[in-house]
């Protein structure tokens, strides 16, 4: 199996000002395409060579999981965004799964808010659901994923520091108070769905 980079489904500029065309490019163009890079040097020969990149996630270790880790991490990012929104908020049986089991979409904001911004070092915030569709708020170190707990990957916020260092400088809490606006929640329900 030989990974490709993925197409961006918005413009590099289309998400400004929440996130620049310079941060795009790098993220994407550079820290992105280095993983995949990488991944593709080190699959042939392996184990995991011929399986999905989900499976090489659930069962890997060391460098293939990172690879594959930040792959698969980075995909489903870029994946849910879309151009800026003031009043972004979710939609269909996700939308109602927020209300019943948060309270409502701004508690959910401020418990997600906290795990992404005390989130030690390099990460992932994740809201991930579970069998029963159960909603779960996780914080996940360097490249790990909700799917190596068994949880199925919803929306998440990177908090490496090259997703945000360009545009907040140290500011993660200004990024991530931000990234609201531009959070595709058509495309997160139907994750859910
Ligand atoms: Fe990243």
């Amino acid at each position: 199996m030989n990974y490709q980079l993925i197409n961006l489904p918005f413009g590099a500029s289309e998400l400004e000002p929440v996130i620049s065309a310079e941060t795009i490019a790098l993220h994407h163009g550079k820290h992105l395409a280095t993983y995949v890079n990488n991944l593709n040097n080190l699959l042939p020969g392996s184990e995991f060579e011929e399986l999905p990149l989900e499976e090489i996630v659930e069962k890997s270790s060391g460098g293939i999981f990172n690879n594959a880790g930040q792959i698969l991490n980075h995909n489903l990012y870029f994946e849910q965004l879309q151009a800026p929104c003031d009043d972004n908020c979710p939609v269909g049986k996700l939308a109602t799964a927020i209300d019943e089991q948060f309270g409502s979409f701004e508690v959910f904001k401020e418990k997600f808010t906290t795990a992404a911004t005390t989130l030690f070092g390099s990460g992932w915030a994740w809201l991930a659901s579970d069998a029963d569709g159960n909603l779960h708020i996780l914080q996940m170190p360097n490249a790990d994923n909700p799917v190596t707990k068994g949880l199925k990957p919803l929306m998440t916020m990177d908090v490496w520091e090259h997703a945000y260092y360009v545009d907040y400088r140290n500011r993660r809490p200004d990024h991530i108070a931000a990234m609201w606006k531009i959070l595709n929640w058509q495309e997160i329900n139907r994750r859910y769905e």
